[in-house]
């Protein structure tokens, strides 16, 4: 089957972008507080304006839910960007960040690629059609059992002040597996999930322009990617996200939800 139209485009517009966040990532940033621990840098919102203004040329009348910017929901053609996937890691100069843009058309998932510009991996995947990094087809690993899965999860940024931080599962899951990552960027998480890299991901709190590109990526290289109470639409509330194989999905889901049904509500 042919690749979707413009397929070509995100992965151009993504490696543009890509190139902002790595020729910017040696400099000095300056660090704004979106939060205690939410930061967010120039290049954070130069990557977007170039992004936002490449969507409105190529693609005038869409609508565009970005990260820094803001924007609108729910539009027949709808993107979701990230401009930089991992600020905190990219802020530190720890070498895991990546640039996400996914594209819904009416409400459904459709395309997504997610870029690593520092090893040069592209991510790209359609719907119905399958998933590639760097045009090299993509399946998730087999691993069915948690023992002998490695998983990775992330931490929302209001973890000091709300109780469902993530903490009681990342205890639980960890004595279950093979070890538990937290890598930082969440799309390219995901990504790894469709590389069969790692086996199992699952997340809390996350927005709508974490999850698009890399939950189609995921998805079409065969995981099964539902929110943690096993709902298919991932871009309605509350954005959480639980990506693997169908057989390890069915029992992380399992395990996670034992977890929180011993959890008092926040
Ligand atoms: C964050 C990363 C991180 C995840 C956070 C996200 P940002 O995105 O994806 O892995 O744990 O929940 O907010 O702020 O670096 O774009
Ligand atoms: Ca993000
Ligand atoms: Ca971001």
């Amino acid at each position: 089957m042919d690749k979707h139209p413009h397929l070509d485009d995100l992965q151009e517009m993504a490696r543009l972008a890509g190139r902002i966040l790595a020729d910017g990532y040696e400099q000095q940033h300056t660090i704004a507080f979106k939060g205690e621990t939410d930061l967010v840098t120039e290049i954070d919102r130069r990557s977007e304006d170039f992004l936002l203004a490449e969507i409105s040329r190529r693609y005038p009348g869409h609508r565009v839910l970005a990260e820094e910017s803001g924007g609108g929901d729910g539009g027949t053609h709808q993107w979701y960007i990230d401009p930089l996937d991992g600020t905190v890691n990219y802020a530190h100069g720890v070498p895991f960040f990546s640039v996400s843009i996914g594209y819904a058309l009416a409400g459904q998932l459709t395309l997504g690629v997610v870029y690593d510009p520092l090893r040069d991996e592209m991510y790209a995947a359609g719907r119905g059609q399958g998933a590639w990094l760097n045009g090299r087809r993509l399946a998730v690993a087999a691993a069915a059992e948690l023992n002998q899965a490695l998983l990775v999860t992330g931490f929302p940024y209001n973890l000091r002040t709300s109780k469902r931080n993530n903490l009681r599962e990342f205890a639980g899951m960890i004595t279950l597996s093979r070890g538990v990552r937290r890598l930082g960027s969440a799309a390219l998480d995901l990504c790894y999930i469709a590389a069969g890299r790692l086996d199992g991901y699952w997340e809390i709190s996350l927005k709508p322009w974490d999850l698009a590109a890399g939950a189609l990526i995921a998805a079409e290289a065969g995981a099964r990617v539902t929110s943690l109470v096993g709902g298919e639409n991932l871009l309605t509330e509350p954005y959480s996200v639980l990506a693997a194989n169908p057989a390890l999905h069915t029992r992380m889901l399992a395990e996670l939800s034992r977890i929180s049904a011993t959890m008092e509500p926040d």
